[in-house]
């Protein structure tokens, strides 16, 4: 028997992350936020003054990035960084060397060691397409720009952080933009991938479908 792999991949803040996360506890399977192991490594890089654009050093402090998850928070160097991987900044650099290809092939195997019994949970841009193609269910999960543009917001708001909704919708625009068009592992809807469109959806609805359909595979 193969470890049952469940990849969702889609744009961001389209609450991937936290569905996922939620999917995977259900299961009591491991969970891999393969978008916090880009932002580690932008954070990594710049922290070691080394330019998101210098695909050599970006991709050789890849394959040696001192960074672990430990009960889902995220660390660097021996320091828990969960809360400043996730600055708007950061998100930017990360799709920026996300673009580069041997950075993308530095991180790959790194992510594949996260499969293990008894299953796996992965978000992210191309878990399905490229990183676990043989995975048991693929989703493709998405809302609308303005939608996401609105709950990243009230994100924000929620943490006390200074937000502005016409700036957050123009960055996850070019955000689209810049993962959809990228020459290496461009985010699109596989057609292997079942589509979950949450614009009308609260996470729990979504993660009910998400179970429903794996519970189907399982069966198949
Ligand atoms: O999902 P998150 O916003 O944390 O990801 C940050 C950036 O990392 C994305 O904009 C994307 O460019 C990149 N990424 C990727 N492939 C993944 C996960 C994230 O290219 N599997």
């Amino acid at each position: 028997m193969t470890t049952p792999i469940i990849t969702i991949d889609g744009p961001s803040a389209s609450g991937k992350g936290t569905i996922a996360a939620i999917v995977a506890h259900r299961l009591g399977f491991h969970y891999l936020d393969s978008g916090s192991l880009y932002r580690l490594l932008a954070l990594h890089t710049r922290q070691q003054s080394i330019a998101w654009d210098d695909e050599t050093r970006v991709a050789a402090a890849a394959i040696s990035l001192p960074a672990k998850f430990i009960d889902g928070h995220s660390w660097l160097n021996g320091k828990e960084v969960s809360a400043t991987i996730r600055a708007e900044h950061i998100g930017n650099g990360a799709s920026q060397i996300a673009a580069l290809p041997a950075v993308r092939a530095a991180l790959l195997q790194r992510q594949r060691d996260f499969c293990a019994e008894p299953g796996l949970v992965t978000d992210g841009r191309d878990m399905g397409s490229i990183v676990f193609p043989m995975a048991l269910l693929k989703i493709f999960l998405t809302a609308s720009q303005e939608e996401r543009a609105e709950r990243r917001y009230k994100q924000l708001i929620n943490k006390g952080e200074s937000a502005n909704l016409p700036q957050i919708k123009l960055d996850i625009i070019n955000r689209d933009v810049r993962d959809a068009t990228r020459s290496i592992a461009p985010l699109r809807h596989e057609s292997d991938a079942l589509l979950l469109d949450t614009t009308q959806l609260n996470v729990d609805q979504a993660v009910e479908k998400i179970l429903m359909w794996f519970q189907e595979k399982q069966a198949s």
